[in-house]
């Protein structure tokens, strides 16, 4: 099997000490990041200020999740503020196909996320454009939820179409990943496991993330 990316998510980390709470988690070669605006998710988080400070004090891919309404003013600012990969999600594209022509212009991977009401038919048409697909395994929002049992079918649906379309794409989970429900998620073929709690909520982040990593499917 392919070797599992672990993208701690930042948003269950201790927002007054982000710093040193970014640094307890440099291992992971990925960092996510929940940019959140109170109207297309109900909670606000943080955005492309923020992601700025960071940006210099972490050698991670910066992956940035959007959930804001509407993405494609705030593409330019994510991109400058240091973003390796934005994801932004189908729900709320009405021009999805150029939105991600414009992420890629701005010289980041392109990434879809998809929520779990969504079907995995919905990405069909953009399976040659995304860098990234990021299944959504509990209703975006908030760290902490419980894992939705009936999106495991979805990604395997979704591993199926990326077989198929014969490029590298990178199939993300997010949302209720911990040592229980990663061996699940990544039978069903998912290759990327975004963790907030199960990561932050521990003192020994190092400890959780290797956990994660070296998660047996069998
Ligand atoms: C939820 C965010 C997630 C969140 C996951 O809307 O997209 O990235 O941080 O948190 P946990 O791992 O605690 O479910
Ligand atoms: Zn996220």
């Amino acid at each position: 099997r392919p070797s599992i990316i672990v993208a701690p998510s930042l948003l269950a980390a201790d927002f007054s000490r982000l710093g040193e709470e970014m640094a307890s988690v440099s291992q992971a070669p990925w960092l996510h990041l929940d940019v959140m605006d109170g109207h297309f998710v109900p909670n606000i988080s943080f955005g492309p200020p923020v992601i700025a400070a960071l940006r210099a004090h972490s050698k991670a891919k910066f992956d940035t999740h959007l959930m804001i309404e509407p993405a494609d003013p705030y593409l330019e600012a994510t991109a400058k503020a240091g973003a390796d990969h934005i994801t932004i999600h189908i729900e709320n594209a009405p021009h999805i196909h150029r939105s991600l022509q414009t992420i890629r212009a701005l010289g980041c991977k392109p990434g879809v996320a998809i929520c779990p009401g969504t079907p995995p038919e919905a990405l069909s048409e953009i399976m040659d454009m995304v860098d990234i697909i990021l299944v959504m395994t509990v209703n975006p929002g908030f760290g902490g939820q419980k894992f939705i049992e009936s999106q495991l079918s979805k990604i395997s649906k979704i591993a199926g179409m990326i077989r198929s379309s014969g490029r590298d794409i990178v199939l993300g989970v997010d949302g209720g990943i911990d040592p229980e429900t990663a061996p699940r998620v990544i039978k069903a073929g998912a290759t990327m496991l975004v963790a907030g709690s199960s990561i932050f909520g521990k003192k020994d982040r190092e400890a959780a993330i290797r956990a994660l990593e070296a998660v047996r499917t069998e």
